[in-house]
C-alpha cells in the first residue's frame, strides 16, 4: 500500500522528464503525461476506474484472466487511487495536427511503450513506489482529465513512496535463461573464438605465402623468411 507521504511537484517533473528522454520513432515523442494530485480530481479518477472494475470482475474479464488474477488476491476496490500523492497518466498520441495537416505517428504503442517503462524505473530508483494500473476500458481519464481526441490513455499509474507497513506479494519471475537466448545458440561465441584464432594463427602464413609469391631474395628460402621472420600475430 502507499503512503500519502507528499512527493514533490518537482520530483514528479524530474522523472517524467527522463520518461520523455525516450526513443521513439522518428522522434515524434508520441506521448503526453498528465500528473494529478489534486484531491478531488483522484476521487473522481477512483470511482470512475471503480465503476470499469465491477464490471470487470463481475461479468467481463472471461473465467481464465479471473483465474490468472486470483493468486494477486486483487479486485474491484482502488483506494490507492486517492490514497498515493500522484497519479500519473501517459496518454498515447496516435495522431497530431502538425501546421494544419494531419500526421500520422508511427509504432506510438512501442514508443509510449518505453516511455512509461522508463519511467517505472526512474520512481524506483529514487525510492519511489508504483503501480502499474490498468481499469480496461480508461477512457474516463480522456474525460476528467479534459484530454482532446488524439490522446489515449495508456496507463494509471499512482506513484508516491511505500507505506511503512506494507506488504508486497513475493511473486517470482521465470529463470532469465527461460525468457533469453542466444541464437545461433552457443555457436556465436564459438565462431568468434575460431575466427580470432584463425587470423591470428594465420596472419604470418598470409605474409609468408606473399613472401613465396615474390622473386627469392638473399636471406630465404624460396621466398620464406626463415629464422628471422616475426611469427607473434600484431596486436588486435
Ligand atoms: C500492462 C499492465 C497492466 C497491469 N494492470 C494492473 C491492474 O489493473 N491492477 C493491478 O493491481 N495490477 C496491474 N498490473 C500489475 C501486475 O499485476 C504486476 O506487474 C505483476 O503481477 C508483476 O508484479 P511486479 O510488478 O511486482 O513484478 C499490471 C501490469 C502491467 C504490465
Amino acid at each position: 500500500m502507499f503512503s500519502d507521504e507528499a512527493v514533490p511537484a518537482s520530483l514528479i517533473e524530474r522523472l517524467i522528464a527522463v520518461a520523455h528522454s525516450a526513443p521513439s520513432e522518428a522522434n515524434r515523442q508520441p506521448w503526453r503525461f498528465v500528473a494529478v494530485n489534486d484531491p478531488a480530481l483522484k476521487r473522481e479518477i477512483r470511482l470512475a476506474a471503480e465503476a470499469e472494475e465491477r464490471e470487470n470482475y463481475g461479468h467481463r474479464f472471461p473465467p481464465d484472466w479471473l483465474e490468472a488474477l486470483a493468486p494477486l488476491g486483487t479486485n474491484a476496490d482502488k483506494p490507492f487511487l486517492e490514497i498515493s500523492p500522484w497519479l500519473v497518466v501517459p496518454f498515447r498520441i496516435d495522431w497530431e495536427e502538425i501546421d494544419g495537416r494531419r500526421v500520422q505517428n508511427y509504432y506510438p504503442a512501442e514508443s509510449i511503450g518505453i516511455a512509461a517503462g522508463m519511467f517505472l524505473m526512474a520512481c524506483h530508483q529514487v525510492g519511489l513506489a508504483t503501480l502499474t494500473h490498468t481499469s480496461s476500458p480508461m477512457k474516463f481519464l480522456r474525460e476528467i482529465l479534459g484530454r482532446p481526441a488524439n490522446e489515449k490513455p495508456y496507463l494509471l499509474i499512482p506513484v508516491g513512496y511505500p507505506a511503512p507497513d506494507c506488504t508486497v506479494p513475493d511473486l517470482p519471475k521465470k529463470p532469465v535463461s527461460e525468457v533469453f537466448a542466444v541464437e545461433p545458440a552457443a555457436v556465436t561465441d564459438h565462431l568468434v573464438v575460431m575466427a580470432l584464432a584463425r587470423f591470428a594463427l594465420a596472419y604470418p602464413h598470409a605474409r609468408a605465402r606473399r613472401c613465396r609469391r615474390r622473386r627469392p631474395r638473399p636471406g630465404t628460402q624460396n621466398g620464406r623468411r626463415s629464422l628471422s621472420y616475426p611469427l607473434q600475430s600484431p596486436a588486435f
